[in-house]
């Protein structure tokens, strides 16, 4: 059977990674194959057409390496094969191949900061106190009176020491006791990780999505981390301190000049870091001179107040801090954070979208957002996150972010044959991939339609972002490339609003989609309603 055509992606000399977007897969919830009701690899390679015809230019998976799955394989216990509940080393060098044949890359997730408490390296770090692994991990001896070396909280809840009784020592743990802590001052410890990337690498995987990078060294005169001020009665525990000595310590940045290193050893490989750190310091993330990560994610907008104002003031502070030749990025979601509807409420849906695809810098979609998921309520005796079992009662569960995709209009939603690892949604039966590309006026047909507006329209992926205004409930800016020039104008309130704007052909808009209309001085906009503009130069 002849192949269908691959994705041409943008016409532009950027890199995938800066013209590209990326597409987040959780693998346990997108596609299950085997009945088994948990999503694997030859699921993914099912739906790569999907992925392609709606637009997308890169998925990245959440970890599939093998793993007990105290926090659902970000517990790495080998980094250099498959868990057997996504399938085989064969099915990802399959998925591989076909998203290839299909014109996109393939990001994998990299777990450098701890591995499972499983993993070979740390049963045998832990089995004696001279074991030649002894100092691959953090231990600490007990203060005197046998209590924690430090005051340090571990992010899921609890103090983030564990006292290991085979040897009497405490070991480090910035997540789960099942997650000690790497110790990135060992030698043998980087180049080990050298030797993962380049394993992958060598397969033809195209980058990588850096766990927690911000964790990766702690202090090393081990000092108490001071109260934090702003904590709150009712606050998690874990607010009780600020992560002075834990947590973006300056060595990290050796580490990852390394992982670039490697990354730089191959053709167009692209490294993202998952830092939750003020936009400030996030800075550093990018190195020097290209010594950084391609993309330290930016996730301001999980967070910043949905309003034309914060957004606009947003945009101009990051557009400013980026030091040079550095190239923005933008996420609306992801397995970690509240759903975005769930957030900002459904009717600003069509917005967002406009916004994250066509904002100066690489999009992040996690899966789902395309049709507008929300997060599912999920009953305490099927709750499955470890954090909402620590720390429950916080709302800080992530489970109802991450359940089944829903793909057509049938009781499992075409996941699976089996009993989904998580429940569905209510609304799946109506709101599903099927329904939604079968209706023009969908959120589903308008991310499509956006995402291939950006294929057509550099200017709209890699161009300037330029004019950043906002006026009462209207955001907007202008993008400029190659002798083309675009307005975007968002108008987030729920009442229609005349603007001004420069003459030009209005060639879409979330209200009408495809409808051109010409733009003599102002435009008309309805209750959030977003539009593109193309100007004449
Ligand atoms: C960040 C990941 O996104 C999250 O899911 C995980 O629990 C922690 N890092 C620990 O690896």
């Amino acid at each position: 059977m002849a192949q269908p055509p691959g994705n041409k992606g943008v016409m532009t000399s950027a890199p995938w990674w800066q013209s590209g977007v990326v597409y987040q897969i959780y693998p346990r919830s997108f596609q299950d194959s085997n009945g088994d009701g948990i999503g694997d690899l030859p699921g993914i390679s099912q739906r790569i057409d999907y992925l392609a015809d709606l637009g997308i230019d890169a998925i990245w998976l959440s970890p599939v390496y093998p793993s007990p799955m105290a926090d659902f394989g970000y517990d790495v216990a080998n980094y250099v094969d498959i868990d057997a509940v996504f399938g085989t080393l064969a099915d990802l060098d399959a998925l591989v191949k076909t998203a290839h044949q299909r014109g996109l890359k393939v990001i994998m997730d990299l777990v450098p900061n701890h591995t499972s408490d499983q993993h070979p390296w740390f049963l045998e770090s832990r089995a004696s106190r001279d074991n030649p692994k002894r100092d691959w991990y953090v231990w600490r001896d007990p203060k005197p009176d046998g209590s924690v070396p430090t005051n340090w909280l571990s992010e899921f809840g609890g103090p983030s020491w564990t006292l290991d009784p085979i040897t009497g020592q405490y070991y480090y743990h910035a997540y789960l006791a099942a997650q000690p802590d790497l110790n990135w001052r060992n030698r043998e410890v980087v180049a080990a990780m050298d030797d993962v990337l380049r394993f992958w690498f060598d397969r033809g995987v195209d980058g990588f999505r850096l766990d927690t990078i911000h964790h990766l060294i702690e202090d090393a005169d081990f000092r108490d981390n001071p109260p934090n001020p702003d904590f709150k009665p009712g606050d998690p525990p874990t607010k009780a301190l600020q992560r002075l000595y834990t947590n973006d310590r300056p060595e990290t940045q050796t580490v990852l000049a390394r992982f670039r290193q490697i990354a730089d050893e191959y053709d167009d490989r692209a490294l993202i870091g998952e830092a939750y750190i003020p936009l400030e310091a996030l800075m550093a993330y990018y190195g020097h001179a290209g010594s950084g990560l391609h993309l330290p994610f930016n996730f301001q907008l999980l967070s910043t107040p949905w309003t034309p104002q914060d957004i606009a003031e947003l945009i101009q502070r990051y557009e400013a801090l980026l030091p040079p030749g550095a190239w923005p990025n933008w996420v609306l979601g992801n397995h970690d954070r509240q759903r975005l509807i769930s957030r900002i409420g459904e009717t600003q849906a069509p917005l967002a979208a406009m916004l994250l695809l066509s904002l100066r810098g690489t999009p992040t979609i996690y899966y789902g957002e395309e049709i507008g998921m929300s997060d599912v309520p999920i009953p305490p005796e099927l709750v499955q996150d470890p954090w909402e079992k620590q720390v429950p009662g916080h709302g800080l569960g992530r489970d109802p972010a991450r359940t089944p995709m829903a793909w057509s209009p049938e009781r499992k939603s075409g996941f699976t044959h089996g009993i989904p690892w998580l429940p569905l949604g209510d609304d799946a039966l109506a709101r599903n991939v099927a329904t939604q590309k079968a209706d023009p006026q969908s959120l589903w047909s308008l991310y499509r339609d956006l995402l291939h507006l950006r294929r057509t329209e550099p200017a709209l992926a890699v161009g300037d972002c330029v004019a950043i205004q906002a006026e009462r409930s209207v955001l907007r800016y202008e993008r400029h490339h190659a002798g083309r020039r675009f307005s975007v104008i968002l108008n987030f309130g729920d009442e229609v609003t005349d603007v001004s704007a420069p003459g030009g052909d209005m060639i879409y808009s979330t209200a009408s989609r495809n409808g051109r209309r010409t733009v003599t001085d102002r435009v008309r906009l309805l209750a959030h309603e977003g539009v593109l503009v193309a100007h004449a130069r």
